[in-house]
């Protein structure tokens, strides 16, 4: 057990969605597996008026929905569940405070808080903490997204946590990076010989990047409907992806390095071109064989708030001069997916060119979910005696990440989160430098749209997007890898 270890836990927003579906059971497996000191408590806190015993009752039928069976032992959640408290608090006033202090009690051995409320409570909640005596040197305070909605907003809340915490007591949640293979990206990258002297323009034409979604609004109307995809997925999820596909090498694996070297990367992405950008929004449709109504009758009314992005981007470094990096993502397209593709160059020159043989540049593709594998595409000679000319074509170099690692118990990315939230472990979590290249970046964008004359496409749902985002690799001579 780590010595840092907290005596306390308090998870701001308990009776949320989050919670129910994400927190309390990756709580469960940490407790389960015995990662978590024995003496830690979790407090819940949330406006709605609960005792210990009904956040218990709460918290077994979040466990039984949501666990899979295989990991449902019952002495272990009569323990897990005995360390769970519940204290009812109205964040927006500062004088709930006190009696959220009385519950947590000592918490000068160390307390980590998860924060996930609305925006708008950051302040007061902040401003509650520290006169309550709950933001000393030893509290770690976890945020989840969404950290405001541009960089003004972001860099609101961000001071207003300065005022009670220094950066290294914040952990900015960002959950692609609590997944396994986002993290196997660093791996596969800096533990291996073969890529890195290819992995630049002298050897890459161009990368894509794709985080597709079959879901729809998914009863997060007001929410997803002030967001949209841009502030939703690409100016957090995607953009962590593309900083650890191109950061250079870090020193160390420590939070300082990686997070030095993925803000150096953020900084240099070049304001992207109306050209260069397509938003578009889904109409109903038919996903996996089911129809689907559109985006605006999902939401109930009208709205121009997009569900897809699709993006050209640029990094200005000496890596990366010319070489395009295709970013989209979108709800209600033909399936779920989140993969890296790095399309190699061509050979410089075909010597199989005069006896038929047609060649494909090589391709890797690091996918992430559903499945999880590295594929990397290589050209062969088909068998035979080539009388008709030679016959060359492409075939997967496979590693299967799930058949490799077959015994090793698969966690979700909140498990990883949390435990290293409460050890203060911060490498996986985001630096406000980070945050706020990737909003500059991201407001750049918006601007372009908010002047009136970039407008939304829409798309049949089940699909990958509008034709405006194929064309966007099309024009280019290149494809998605659909
Ligand atoms: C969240 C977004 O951050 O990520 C959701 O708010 C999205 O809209 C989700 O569905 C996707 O996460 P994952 O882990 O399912 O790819």
């Amino acid at each position: 057990m780590a010595e840092t270890s907290c005596s306390a836990l308090l998870l701001f927003g308990a009776t949320g969605d989050l919670s129910r579906r994400m927190l309390l059971p990756s709580l469960y497996a940490l407790h389960e597996d015995g990662l978590i000191d024995p003496t830690l408590r979790i407090v819940g806190t949330a406006r709605s008026e609960h005792d210990d015993a009904e956040f218990r009752e709460f918290a077994a039928q979040a466990l039984s929905e949501f666990l899979p069976p295989d990991r449902k032992d019952e002495t272990k959640l009569a323990s897990f569940l005995d360390r769970l408290q519940y204290q009812t608090l109205d964040a927006s006033n500062v004088d709930g405070f006190g009696d959220l202090a009385k519950k947590l009690g000592d918490t000068s051995c160390g307390l980590s808080i998860f924060l996930s409320t609305a925006p708008a409570l950051f302040e007061p909640t902040i401003q509650g903490l520290r006169n309550a005596g709950l933001a000393h040197d030893n509290v770690r305070i976890g945020l989840e997204k969404p950290l405001g909605n541009d960089l003004a907003s972001s860099r609101r809340i961000n001071d207003a946590v300065a005022a009670g915490f220094s950066e290294n007591q914040i952990f900015r949640i960002d959950h692609y990076l609590g997944k396994e293979t986002v993290q196997n990206l660093m791996a596969l990258r800096f533990a291996n010989m073969m890529f890195e002297p290819l992995w630049n323009s002298a050897g890459i034409d161009h990368v894509q990047i794709t985080v597709s979604e079959t879901v729809g609004l998914e009863g997060r109307k007001g929410f997803y409907d002030d967001t949209g995809a841009l502030r939703d997925m690409v100016q957090n999820h995607m953009l962590q992806l593309l900083a650890l596909t191109a950061m250079e090498p870090p020193r160390d694996y420590d939070a300082t390095s990686i997070r030095d070297e993925k803000v150096k990367l953020l900084r240099a992405l070049r304001p992207v071109k109306p050209e260069e950008m397509v938003r578009g929004q889904y109409r109903a449709g038919a996903v996996k064989g089911e129809s689907v109504n559109g985006y605006l009758e999902d939401l109930g009314q009208q709205s121009d708030t997009e569900t897809f992005v699709a993006i050209k981007a640029h990094v200005d470094n000496w890596r990366w001069q010319g070489v395009p990096f295709y970013l989209r993502t979108g709800k209600r397209l033909a399936e779920r997916r989140s993969e890296i593709v790095l399309q190699f160059k061509q050979v410089p020159h075909n010597i199989f060119a005069e006896r038929g043989g047609r060649l494909r540049a090589n391709r890797l593709v690091i996918r992430l979910q559903p499945e999880e594998y590295v594929r990397l595409q290589v050209m062969a000679k088909e068998p035979g005696l080539d009388r008709g000319g030679i016959v060359l074509r492409e075939v997967n170099l496979d590693l299967s990440l799930t058949t490799a690692f077959a015994k090793a118990r698969r966690r979700i990315a909140y498990e990883r989160l949390l435990l290293d939230l409460i050890e203060g472990e911060q490498t996986l979590f985001v630096r406000r430098d980070e945050v706020e290249a990737q909003w500059k970046w991201v407001d750049a964008i918006r601007k372009v749209w908010e002047s009136g004359d970039h407008e939304v496409k829409p798309y049949a749902s089940g699909g990958w997007g509008p034709n405006a985002a194929i064309a966007l690799t099309e024009r280019d001579g290149r494809s998605w890898n659909d």
